[in-house]
């Protein structure tokens, strides 16, 4: 009973460390950039540091819109939870897992479809944007938002640490929750917030624009020497001769701002804009620091990598207490809807 009642309290009424964590991240095969690092991952870390309870999930099934390939979805899968590791996520106090591991999910979502307007799903964006480029579209992708409620609602999360693309994809949740205790006469689904993850460091690309894979302007952190040296070289930059002045707005201060400590940046601001500073000098400073600051991780993955069993071993630890948190829930849900032999 004493678990039940928790269960129903809202944010606002729970200290900070007892609030429920959870993000999920598509397996899409991407190679992380410093933008995902410092836009997301570096948070994720943080908020296992912060919270009691933090899951972190791979959604496999959200990827079946997109892969059609088994291999491909478990090497993607795989991948993902080797740079999870390797970036600082630690399965001691985060529960890390894959979203096919708890199939139980599918269920919730079933009953949330139940209670969702068609209307509902026709105003989400990422439908919208399938419908206006004229793609065939499959049930799964109208759906999308149903499973990704159902993610949220069954480990009863309080807050949801998501780029603002993904904020639309809340509400809705907070919107099913909320129409299938009112339909039950319950209070078993708790309404999640969503924690939008402000870039708390601007990460601008190469070439100046903000850094997303979309615009091919990335810097890897795990490539290959090689070629995260390519990328940093090639950052753009004015045409200001070395005497002149510098404008530190430019990505090559921001991004090297990103490695070094609050005091070191304002000498190399002041140098910038002093006058005698070279663009390469600051690009090569920039390469060694930013293969400094992800060595530990880059060696870390190699490692795992070397061992797949282990890490198979992590998601099914997960697994298995992300189960714990998602069963009383469920149960829950499917007494409320009259589910299931009768237990009185
Ligand atoms: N839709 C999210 C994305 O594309 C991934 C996701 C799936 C997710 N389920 C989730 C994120 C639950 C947060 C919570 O990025």
């Amino acid at each position: 009973m004493a678990s039940q009642s928790k269960q129903k309290m809202q944010p606002e009424k729970l200290p900070k460390r007892a609030l429920r964590v959870l993000s999920g991240t598509k397996p899409t095969g991407a190679n992380l950039h410093l933008g995902n690092y410092f836009g997301a991952l570096r948070q994720f870390v943080d908020l296992q540091e912060e919270h009691d309870t933090a899951l972190y999930f791979i959604a496999d099934y959200h990827a079946m819109t997109t892969i059609r390939n088994a291999a491909e979805r478990r090497r993607n899968s795989l991948a993902v939870a080797l740079d999870y590791l390797a970036a600082g996520l630690d399965p001691e106090r985060a529960i890390l897992f894959r979203q096919s591991d708890v199939p139980e999910v599918c269920e919730l979502t079933w009953m949330l479809t139940s209670v969702t307007p068609m209307g509902l799903l026709e105003r989400a964006h990422a439908y919208k944007a399938a419908v206006d480029k004229g793609e065939d579209i499959e049930h799964g992708v109208f759906s999308y938002p149903v499973l990704m409620a159902a993610d949220i609602l069954l480990y009863g999360s309080h807050l949801v640490p998501v780029g603002k693309d993904q904020k639309q994809h809340i509400e809705m949740a907070r919107d099913m929750a909320q129409r299938f205790n009112r339909i039950y006469e319950t209070d078993v689904l708790v309404l999640p917030e969503p924690l939008i993850l402000e870039e708390t460091a601007t990460v601008p690309g190469t070439d100046g624009r903000k850094m997303s894979k979309s615009y091919g302007n990335t810097i890897s952190m795990f490539a290959a020497k090689g070629k995260v040296k390519k990328a940093v070289m090639g950052i753009v930059t004015d045409s200001t001769s070395v005497e002149d002045p510098k404008d530190v707005n430019q990505a090559v201060f921001q991004l090297w701002s990103l490695f070094a400590a609050e005091s070191e940046r304002e000498t190399m601001f002041e140098r910038a804009r002093a006058g005698g500073l070279g663009y390469g000098d600051v690009k090569k400073d920039l390469l060694a620091r930013l293969m400094d600051f992800f060595e530990p991780m880059r060696n870390r993955r190699a490692e795992l990598e070397e061992k797949p069993e282990e890490v198979e071993a992590i998601l099914r630890a997960g697994a298995v207490r992300a189960r714990e948190l998602a069963m009383p829930t469920l149960e829950a849900c499917r007494e409320a809807a009259g589910l299931g032999g009768a237990r009185r």
